[in-house]
């Protein structure tokens, strides 16, 4: 038997975010393996649809809670081993219009969640940052995890540095350890929101015809939910923090990008239509904020010993299919 995700030292989870896309397979994986797993959720974007089919595995606790409430976290939090921190505004378009979204539900529940675990005891967190945090850095060279300065384009990237700076710092002055993983695009069966998911909704409406926002040069790297999932439990096991170096930043994803005229026509392929004009809106970014071309390196997690298997037009097909019920 392959060897568990967070080893056997860890038995209770705390996962934030965990009704969402990530979250949800995460608890697959987790109950799977014999953990036991709180997740807490504001049902915001996540879907009790996406979790219910475990409640009623007495190793499974579902709160509905909300980040923001600091009282609430520190009592839910109490007694696990390790918070999986992935609750977060995710819906970066609409943040132009509410762009305190990314103060409260990234950096206060990040804040939060920390400070939570000041406060109870519990040293581990394992976060979902992003390779938006580079900004145009990596619009056209691949980006290490040493680039800077990182300067946000999106009220999403402040947000994350945000978030960040936070875990950094209190695992500095407060003896937590850290492992925050900055991920390129990440895809599978139940996305809420995203490319795949778009472009299958415009042409679920419209099969004749499909628009591409931005300028159609859009590149980005794309890996499996199971593969974020599995590199982030390979760095808690192998990679380890102690005082002098509590926390650290690894960047998570493929090595290849697809572009996104590949991904409108793997969608089309996999609906099976024919005939389909695909037109370019032909402005230079898809919506504010938007990074259209997203180039990471992986080196470091490959030198760690960690690569992703599929390669990022492997791992589109994939997460079409799933989104399209023609495979699990
Ligand atoms: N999916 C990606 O491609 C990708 C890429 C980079 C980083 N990430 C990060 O991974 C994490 C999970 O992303 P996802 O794609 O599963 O998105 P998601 O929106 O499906 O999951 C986020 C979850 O957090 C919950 N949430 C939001 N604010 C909350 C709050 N204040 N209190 C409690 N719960 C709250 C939402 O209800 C949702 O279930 C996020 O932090 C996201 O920023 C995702």
């Amino acid at each position: 038997m392959s060897e568990r995700l967070l080893g056997d030292a860890v038995r209770s989870v705390f996962v934030s975010g965990g009704a969402g896309f990530i979250g949800s397979h995460l608890l697959d994986m987790l109950l799977g393996q014999g953990y036991r797993v709180t997740a807490y959720d504001n049902l915001s974007n996540g879907r009790r649809e996406f979790i219910e089919h475990h409640f009623d595995d007495p190793a499974f606790r579902f709160v509905e809670g909300d980040m923001l409430d600091l009282e609430r976290v520190v009592r839910e939090l109490e007694g696990h081993d390790l918070a999986w921190h992935l609750a977060a505004n995710t819906d970066i378009i609409g943040c132009h219009e509410r762009p305190e979204r990314d103060l409260r539900d990234c950096v206060e529940a990040t804040f939060n969640m920390v400070e939570a675990m000041r406060r109870v005891g519990v040293r581990d967190i394992i976060f979902s940052s992003t390779g938006a945090v580079y900004g145009d850095l990596c619009l056209d060279r691949a980006t290490s995890e040493e680039a800077g300065p990182l300067l946000p384009i999106s009220g999403y990237a402040a947000g994350k540095i945000g978030s960040e700076a936070f875990i950094s710092s209190y695992c500095h002055m407060y003896g937590l350890r850290g492992w925050m993983f900055r991920f390129g695009n990440v895809i599978g069966g139940r996305m809420t929101h995203g490319v795949i998911y778009d472009f299958i909704n415009k042409l679920r409406r419209n099969p004749r015809e499909l628009e591409i926002l931005g300028d159609g040069t859009q590149e980005k790297n794309y890996f499996l939910v199971e593969e974020c999932i599995d590199g982030m439990g390979f760095a808690y096991r192998n990679i380890a923090m102690d005082e002098e170096h509590p926390c650290d930043v690894f960047n998570l994803g493929t090595d290849s990008v697809t572009p996104v005229v590949k991904i409108a026509r793997i969608v089309i392929e996999e609906m099976g239509l024919e005939g389909v004009e695909v037109k370019i809106a032909g402005t230079p970014r898809a919506w504010p904020g938007d990074q259209p071309r997203v180039h990471i390196t992986v080196d470091r997690m490959r030198e760690l010993g960690w690569t992703a298997r599929l390669s990022s037009d492997e791992a589109v097909r994939r997460a079409v299919r799933r989104m399209l019920g023609k495979e699990e």
